[in-house]
């Protein structure tokens, strides 16, 4: 075994995607990766996406097995919604503090405070957490199934940022909000935003809604990782300042070759999506380790139905 990993690590790049080529199709696998991941993985992914795309490219795959270049969130969503399928890791502790940041007891007090709660779930959240709400959202389409759903109170977890952007974007409906947060885009610094205004007069500020307020105050656009990239490659401008994971520069620059992306000085790099590399995909697709199991029974049933509900809704 550490035999093979040190064959793994003296390989050179070209020598290591012409063996995840191989092995891809020997074992009937296809690669999908965050934007949020290194250059060279996102170089050899078979698609790239935000968290929506990337759940409902899960559904529409024919391949036996889908390595998962992410968190563990995503590859637990993608075995959701196709348990008969194989998803492996390349790392098994890439996983988002976030997901985890809300308890049973905040559910269970604002279901016995109103009777037409609905409990909206990013995804970014575990399966236990997700048994537990009535519909999953992410940053892509949160606004809109928030504003569809016919109740009236709202209790949005795990994330304080995205509820309080979404409840800001659907006045007519009552929020509850859960303390959690991406430490990533949490503390990010306003006043490093601000010198990048000041240094760069006029460029417009492009957030992600997992963002603090007060950046998100700064902003000219918010959105999840796809609208940032749509928004500067439709755009005219040839400069932007971005306030999301440094990830995402490998698909603003691929699309946008002439423009110029500023990030705040103190990068913003998530650890967790940044453990997934080449070496480690060719690990878990030559020996097959790392494979996501299904939560038990009851909480995989009830979470799948909460991500079902989002495909459905975001659909519509
Ligand atoms: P999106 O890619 O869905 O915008 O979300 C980003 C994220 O935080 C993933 O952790
Ligand atoms: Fe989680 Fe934040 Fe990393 Fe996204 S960027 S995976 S929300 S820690």
């Amino acid at each position: 075994m550490i035999i093979k990993k040190d064959k793994i690590t003296i390989m050179t790049k070209t020598e290591k995607i012409e063996k995840i080529k191989e092995l891809k199709i020997k074992k009937d696998a296809v690669i999908l990766a965050h934007y949020y991941v290194s250059d060279e993985v996102q170089e050899i992914a078979d698609y790239i996406g935000d968290s929506y795309f990337l759940s409902k490219k899960a559904t529409e795959l024919t391949n036996k097995t889908i390595v998962f270049a992410g968190v563990s969130f995503m590859g637990e969503s993608a075995k959701l919604l196709n348990s008969e399928k194989t998803v492996l890791m390349p790392d098994m502790t890439a996983d988002c503090p976030m997901a985890h940041m809300v308890t049973k007891e905040v559910i269970d007090k604002a279901r016995a405070e109103y009777d037409d709660l609905s409990v909206v779930c990013y995804i970014n959240s575990t399966a236990e957490i997700k048994s537990w709400s009535d519909v999953c959202v992410t940053s892509a389409n949160a606004v809109k199934i928030v504003k569809n759903l016919p109740n009236k109170h709202i209790l949005f977890i795990p994330d304080k940022n995205l509820g309080h952007y979404v409840a800001k974007m659907v006045p007519e409906k009552e929020f509850v909000f859960n303390d959690g947060y991406c430490p990533r885009h949490e503390f990010m610094k306003a006043d490093e935003v601000k010198e990048l205004m000041s240094e760069h007069p006029g460029v417009k500020v492009l957030a992600h809604p997992e963002c603090n307020s007060e950046i998100l105050e700064l902003a000219d656009y918010i959105g999840s990782t796809t609208g940032i990239i749509n928004y500067s490659r439709d755009s005219e401008d040839k400069e932007f300042i971005i306030c999301t994971v440094m990830g995402v520069n490998y698909e603003l620059k691929r699309l946008r070759p002439d423009a110029k992306f500023y990030f705040t000085k103190t990068p913003p790099v998530c650890v967790n999506m940044m453990k997934n590399s080449l070496e480690k995909i060719i690990d878990v697709l030559e020996n097959g380790k790392n494979e996501m199991e299904l939560p038990e029974e009851e909480i995989g049933e009830k979470a799948k139905l909460t991500l079902d509900r989002m495909l459905e809704l975001a659909a519509r």
